[in-house]
């Protein structure tokens, strides 16, 4: 896959694609980031990016002729799909981040200022996203958070293929808990149906687990999710359990 990310900020995205797992996914080939200033395609010796809006108000507003500008040229590079990150857009989730993986190119467009003019939103945008609802300084740590998110999803980009399978939101439930050695810990000890190497025992104990966390924590989600014949039973044991501790 490659991304192309278009940003007046590029020095914010080295440490995050450079490292660790996306770091290594470019290394072996799986991925391509490449980071554009917008600045380098102003017109002026000032290299201007934005300007008063017009109407009247605060701040400034990114113009359309250096945006397009730059977005045309990233576009003879890499024909994906434009996305804007933006309060505006849909939420993004786990789901936006499967079917963005499957594209074999994609742009972001990271904006700053009060937003940029509509035009380039109503002429050279595909899509919007929205990382939550909260008004962060830029579209930069969204285009982060949106690149990290569907990187991970790319085949090969994770050592384990089942992780990225198993893990929270994937089955439309949050994830079981997880332990590692020592068996014993400042006291606190490790369920023992996980030390017993009883597969289905452990399967089980993992899907009850899974269903135990999402009703307490995300009950919205088992709401939206059909559960079959032994989740529902699973169900039914946490809920006798919870009433006979008196919850
Ligand atoms: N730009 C500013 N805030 C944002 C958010 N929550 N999501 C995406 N882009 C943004």
């Amino acid at each position: 896959m490659r991304i192309d990310v278009l940003t007046l900020f590029p020095e914010m995205f080295g440490a995050a694609i450079g490292s660790s797992i996306l770091g290594r996914a470019q290394a072996a080939g799986l991925l391509t980031i490449r980071v554009w200033n917008i600045r380098d395609f102003a017109f002026d010796k000032h290299r201007t990016v934005d300007d008063i809006p017009y109407g009247g108000g605060a701040g400034m507003v990114m113009k359309p002729d250096v945006v397009v500008a730059c977005i045309e040229h990233v576009k003879t590079i890499n024909p994906g799909k434009v996305v804007y990150l933006t309060p505006q857009g849909a939420v993004f989730n786990q789901t936006k981040a499967q079917s963005l993986a499957q594209e074999a190119n994609l742009v972001l467009l990271c904006g700053h200022y009060e937003g940029i003019d509509q035009r380039i939103r109503d002429g050279w945008i595909d899509d919007e996203i929205s990382i939550g609802d909260y008004v962060l300084t830029g579209g930069e740590l969204p285009a982060m958070v949106v690149i990290d998110a569907v990187a991970r999803l790319i085949p090969g980009v994770l050592g384990d293929e089942t992780s990225a399978q198993e893990e929270s939101f994937v089955n439309g439930l949050l994830e079981y808990p997880h332990y590692t050695r020592p068996a014993e810990f400042r006291g606190r000890g490790v369920p023992p149906v996980l030390l017993s190497g009883h597969h289905e025992q452990i399967r089980k104990w993992r899907l009850k687990e899974a269903l135990r966390m999402t009703l307490a924590r995300r009950p919205d989600l088992l709401e939206k999710r059909q559960l079959n014949a032994e989740e529902q039973q699973l169900l039914r044991e946490i809920l006798t359990e919870d009433c006979n501790e008196g919850r």
